[in-house]
């Protein structure tokens, strides 16, 4: 059977799936990249839209950071987002936003205008299926090594993501 044929079997519905961190050009980004790549894979991103964004704005306008790009590109992953600050009208335009870490999670409660929005708020973590993680580490002051983990729980998380959607289990 050919993509095509394959997912015209898969009946979601459609989704908008906005990842956060702080700064925006590194973890969200990343996730960002990794999950666009996934669902245009599974045929899906008429149905999925994706974006990223940061509870901090003082890299607004920049490309992910340099060597999040260098080590998502090592992995098949172009990432060309422009980093921006979460905005009230995310918690409308977007039915599910991903916090990286707590503070982020912290800081996107304080922001959500209503409880409604609140509830639209989850950890990126939850998704995660093979590794045994709670949040997703800031590598900005971390080495290679520091990016290498960062795409490994992100790879994981995304692919648990997708598969929540497909089994409507979010
Ligand atoms: P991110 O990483 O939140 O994963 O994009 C950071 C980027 C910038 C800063 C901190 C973390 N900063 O302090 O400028």
């Amino acid at each position: 059977m050919n993509k095509k044929a394959f997912n015209e079997t898969i009946d979601i519905e459609p989704i908008r799936i906005l990842f956060v961190c702080l700064g925006n050009i590194c973890r969200s980004p990343a996730a960002d990249g990794i999950m666009q790549k996934l669902v245009e894979d599974a045929g899906l991103d008429n149905l999925i839209t994706i974006d990223s964004a940061g509870t901090y704005g003082g890299h607004a306008g920049d490309l992910p950071d340099a060597r999040m790009r260098h080590h998502a590109r090592r992995r098949g992953y172009e990432l060309h987002h422009r980093s921006r600050k979460v905005r009230s009208d995310d918690f409308e335009d977007f039915d599910l936003i991903l916090a990286m870490d707590d503070a982020n999670y912290d800081n996107l409660f304080r922001m959500a205008p209503s409880p409604e929005a609140r509830q639209k708020i989850r950890r990126m973590t939850d998704f995660s299926q093979r590794l045994l993680v709670d949040h997703v580490p800031d590598p900005y002051y971390e080495g290679a090594n520091g990016f290498e983990r960062v795409l490994d729980i992100l790879e994981d998380a995304c692919s648990g993501l997708l598969s929540a959607i497909k089994d409507s289990k979010l």
